[in-house]
């Protein structure tokens, strides 16, 4: 049995593997209500347990590539003490491998998808060294082609403009991309002439190392956070489809794999899945995903994936009719039930849910979650009704990867952004049964096929876990919780 872990940069996780089995993956903000808590934690150390115990760990960063950029960049500490971590978790004395941080978000990807071959993107702000690569996987085996290293990175440019306007940085990505359809991307080719002096994707020469920010760069007084971000995301979008392209014209395979932090950026996953429709990305493809990576990495061997309910489980049985008595009157409704999505969208185990019909949905379910009034929602759809709403760039998106343009905005106001897109769940019986029935059943007494989905958390904070969790959330929020 293998634990795979990923610690000491944000978002600490644990993944237990049996042979090609993924038993149980946590990840620690959940267990120590820190958001993107970097230390792992003897909460999850002993649910893990509770599923076997491991005979080898494997950890997702080389330690010595890691200490040397470290060592180049100023970072502190130089050097993680591995050995200490895992003996103050109890986990001491057990044989311990590491692999690279990037070969594992590549492993992650492949021996998750159903390909025999692929053509991997992984893209992220940093690994040890590595802030891009792209490799080649055929049956058992993966051959790194091309690599970036830092300080030239895609991703700190990102989360540097993150940061810029007044986000955090690793964490609030996301609202940058949603800010971006508020915006012109009038400074796109200003901020690729600013900040690269080289531009030839996959390859780029960054003129700054970005990894603290870049506060001193000065735009003109009209610019907006909006055109900021307008600006960002096309910056991204045109380095990741230059290097996709780049891919198909190098590269034999027409499966595509897309992983790293970058990967979590479905308004530009949808422009890839254009040129590659055979596009598979691991539900949580940034570092917690990692620990289920680093198993791969270390074994070279499918994984039998049947989903990312993985983590906590909470054994209840769900009141479907009562969820949709107070859905029909109009109230939001949580959902604790089940194990916990391992990645960072809910999925319909730990979830808020209304009717994402009418005008008030949206500012209702805001006011809630303390979120910006602009963001929408995300709506969970009968996978056979997916192609009835919205202009589907993918036969099937069930975790959320992907931007449609929703072809009846104004009936949903609540799950449209104001460019019309929503970023769409289908649900078919494989993915997840109960969540399946809830919304049959929904379909059946309201006649419409989707639900507002989002998880089940205060912005900033991590998802509801435990079912002490979810009454903690009912005392405080007054949400009614299922
Ligand atoms: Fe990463």
């Amino acid at each position: 049995m293998i634990l795979g872990i990923n610690c000491d940069n944000h978002d600490a996780s644990m993944a237990l593997v049996d042979r090609d089995n993924i038993l149980w993956a946590g990840h620690s903000e959940r267990y120590s209500r820190l958001k993107n808590d970097s230390i792992l934690n003897k909460d999850m150390v002993d649910e893990m347990l509770s599923y076997g115990k491991p005979d080898v760990i494997v950890i997702s960063d080389q330690p010595l590539l890691k200490s040397s950029r470290r060592l180049f960049s100023g970072e502190r500490p130089i050097f993680t003490r591995y050995k200490n971590i895992l003996k103050q978790i109890g986990l001491g004395g057990i044989s311990c491998e590491f692999v690279g941080h990037h070969e594992s978000h590549a492993a992650a990807g492949y021996f998750t998808s159903k390909f025999n071959d692929a053509s991997i993107l992984v893209v992220d702000s940093i690994g040890e060294w590595d802030t891009v690569s792209i490799w080649e996987a055929r049956g058992q085996s993966l051959t790194r082609i091309i690599s970036c290293s830092y300080p030239n990175s895609i991703g700190l440019f990102y989360s540097a403009m993150t940061q810029y306007v007044g986000l955090k940085p690793n964490e609030e990505e996301y609202i940058l991309m949603g800010m971006a359809a508020l915006g012109e991307p009038k400074l796109a080719s200003e901020m690729i002439d600013t900040f690269f002096s080289r531009w030839d994707p996959p390859k780029i020469v960054s003129r700054y190392n970005l990894h603290k920010g870049c506060k001193w760069w000065e735009c003109d007084n009209s610019i907006t956070k909006f055109d900021i971000a307008a600006s960002a995301q096309a910056v991204i979008e045109m380095y990741l489809l230059q290097t996709i392209k780049w891919m198909k014209r190098n590269l034999l395979s027409n499966n595509l794999i897309f992983m790293g932090g970058v990967a979590l950026n479905c308004i530009a996953n949808s422009l890839l899945a254009k040129v590659y429709p055979n596009i598979h990305i691991m539900p949580n493809p940034g570092d917690a995903g990692n620990s289920i990576g680093a198993c791969a990495a270390l074994t070279y061997r499918k994984l039998n994936w049947k989903g990312p309910y993985l983590g906590t489980n909470i054994d209840r049985e769900l009141d479907i009719d009562k969820v949709i008595q107070n859905l029909m009157r109009g109230e939001i409704v949580g959902i604790a039930n089940g194990r916990a999505e391992f990645g960072p969208r809910a999925l319909g185990n730990r979830s808020l849910l209304c009717d994402p019909r009418g005008i008030q949905a949206k500012e209702k379910t805001n006011t809630i979650k303390r979120r910006e009034q602009f963001r929408p929602f995300a709506p969970a759809v009968l996978s056979e009704h997916a192609h009835d709403y919205f202009d589907m760039p993918v036969g099937e998106s069930p975790y959320m990867q992907f931007i449609s343009k929703c072809k009846d905005a104004g009936s949903f106001p609540a799950i449209c952004h104001t460019d019309y897109t929503s970023r769409v769940q289908t649900v078919s019986e494989k993915d997840n049964p109960t969540f399946r029935s809830l919304l049959e059943r929904w379909y059946e007494v309201s006649g419409c096929p989707m639900l507002l989905n989002t998880s089940l958390n205060i912005k900033g904070q991590p998802l509801v876990n435990t079912w002490n969790d979810a009454v903690e959330f009912n005392n405080v929020h007054g949400v009614k919780i299922f």
